[in-house]
């Protein structure tokens, strides 16, 4: 693990615009489930109920997502940034971050310190609920006190649309500026890191390997292995607050 570590410690060095890359796994240890894991959302809840074709179509799919979207926020709500969020900061802090792509909703990398604008959220955000008909926005937090009060299906009190957290459903097309921005900025760095990401979900899975093919190096940070590895210069299989802390502290030491 070491010398691996020390592997990445060099690439960042040489490298002048490093991409971040992050998927649920980076969160796990603030405390959010990540979603294929044992005991991950997807064991718990069947996916196939989250379509967004379901949600807009029937009462009873956004009851049921409803239910697991509160049973999830306390949990994203109380997260703290953990040590990988922290570390992607620093390396913003030291001027080598191009920009942080997240596949994740939890708003960890801009309330661990990392500049808005260098976010970009694939799927969206858990901290907003809009209303699919006249897109009246809500913070997330009112919307829970709500769902708290036992309302089940929460209705715009503007004009009675169907309100949706501000997330990317399955079959819910993707954002398009986040997602030319994210394969732009892939194909324009040097250094592409991903931490905590199974890689399995397009086409967020296929930026890493737009920032390969465009010559960048690729390193993957992550506890199991994933469907990239193979492309990957670099691979450390372990926890991602652990790896990254060590990386850093090497960084800033010389
Ligand atoms: N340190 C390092 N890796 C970790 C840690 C940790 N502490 N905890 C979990 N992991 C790894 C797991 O091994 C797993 O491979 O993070 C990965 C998380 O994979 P997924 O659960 O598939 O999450 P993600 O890749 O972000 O999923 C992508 O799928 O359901 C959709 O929209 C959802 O954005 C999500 C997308």
């Amino acid at each position: 693990m070491e010398e691996l570590i020390q592997k990445v410690v060099e690439l960042i060095r040489q490298a002048k615009r490093v991409v971040v890359f992050t998927g649920a796994g980076v969160s796990t240890e603030s405390g959010i489930p990540d979603f294929r894991s044992p005991g991950g959302v997807w064991q718990k809840y069947n996916p196939e109920d989250f379509y967004y074709q379901k949600f807009i179509s029937s009462e009873e799919s956004r009851e049921k997502y409803w239910q697991m979207s509160r049973e999830f926020y306390e949990p994203l709500k109380n997260a703290l940034p953990n040590a990988g969020h922290k570390a992607v900061v620093e390396l913003e802090k030291m001027g080598k971050l191009d920009c942080v792509i997240t596949q994740n909703i939890d708003d960890l990398h801009q309330r661990a310190g990392n500049s808005p604008e260098r976010v970009i959220e694939l799927h969206g955000t858990a901290i907003s609920v809009s209303c699919l008909a006249c897109r009246k926005k809500y913070p997330r937090e009112e919307i829970q006190s709500w769902l708290l009060r036992g309302v089940r299906v929460p209705q715009c009190d503007v004009c009675g649309g169907i309100l949706k957290p501000d997330t990317v459903s399955f079959g819910q097309s993707m954002p398009p500026r986040e997602t030319e921005e994210s394969f732009h900025r892939a194909r324009n760095c040097d250094l592409f890191i991903v931490i905590g990401s199974s890689l399995v979900v397009q086409p967020a899975a296929s930026i890493p390997l737009e920032a390969r093919n465009s010559g960048a190096k690729l390193v993957i940070i992550n506890r199991d292995p994933t469907y990239h590895d193979s492309y990957a210069d670099v691979v450390i299989h372990g926890s991602a607050g652990e790896i990254m802390s060590k990386i850093l502290e090497r960084l800033q030491v010389t």
